[in-house]
């Protein structure tokens, strides 16, 4: 039987393996310098986030805690529908606690905001925002996260966790979609 593998659908590698293990390590150790000594509550924006996650995580070197947090603004598709919805809220408090709020990709900015702004009415100590990667073009720079790994152009990517329509997750890279896999 012949399989279609997700190879095929990519059209070029933005960012290989080693690229980034390279970039979440230093992430990871300026997350540790700066938050290091305050245990800090790292929340995993599911799903596309997880892998950058699970990396970041281990990479740093301090204790921390680990929540995770699942919200949708695209349903199936490729574009923003305008509307975060939260589908799985955190198990923890974070009143007095020092969150992180870990992303796999800015686009509008639109789902970042709505999370700032979910978690900053529960009196957290500070919030600080990381995201994998940014497509700094599409969004005011306001929006901009604290911490992000790649900036990148307008083009629609998949891989290390990042989907169209859930495929596409378990590529260990990051590439960019062929325009006719989606519309
Ligand atoms: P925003 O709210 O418009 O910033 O969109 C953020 C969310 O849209 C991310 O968490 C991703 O799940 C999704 N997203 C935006 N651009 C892409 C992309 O190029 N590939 C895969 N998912 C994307
Ligand atoms: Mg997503």
């Amino acid at each position: 039987m012949l399989i279609r593998t997700p190879e095929q659908d990519i059209s070029r590698v933005l960012f290989t393996e080693k690229t980034i293990a390279a970039r979440v390590e230093q992430l990871g150790a300026e997350l540790t310098e700066k938050l290091g000594g305050k245990r800090p509550v790292l929340v995993c924006v599911l799903k596309g986030a997880s892998f950058f996650y699970i990396d970041l995580c281990r990479s740093m070197n301090c204790n921390i805690d680990m929540d995770f947090i699942a919200v949708s603004s695209y349903g199936a598709g490729a574009k923003s529908t305008g509307v975060v919805r939260l589908i799985k809220d955190l198990d923890n408090n974070i009143t007095g606690r020092h969150v992180v709020i870990v992303e796999d990709i800015i686009d509008s900015g639109l789902t970042m905001q709505y999370l700032k702004q979910l978690f900053s009415a529960r009196n957290p100590a500070s919030v600080t925002t990381i995201s994998f990667l940014d497509k700094t073009a599409r969004h005011d720079p306001s929006l901009k996260t604290d911490y992000c790994g790649f900036e990148i152009p307008d083009e629609f990517v998949v891989g290390y966790g990042l989907d169209y329509a859930n495929y596409y997750r378990n590529l260990p890279y990051i590439g960019i979609l062929k325009p006719e896999c989606y519309k």
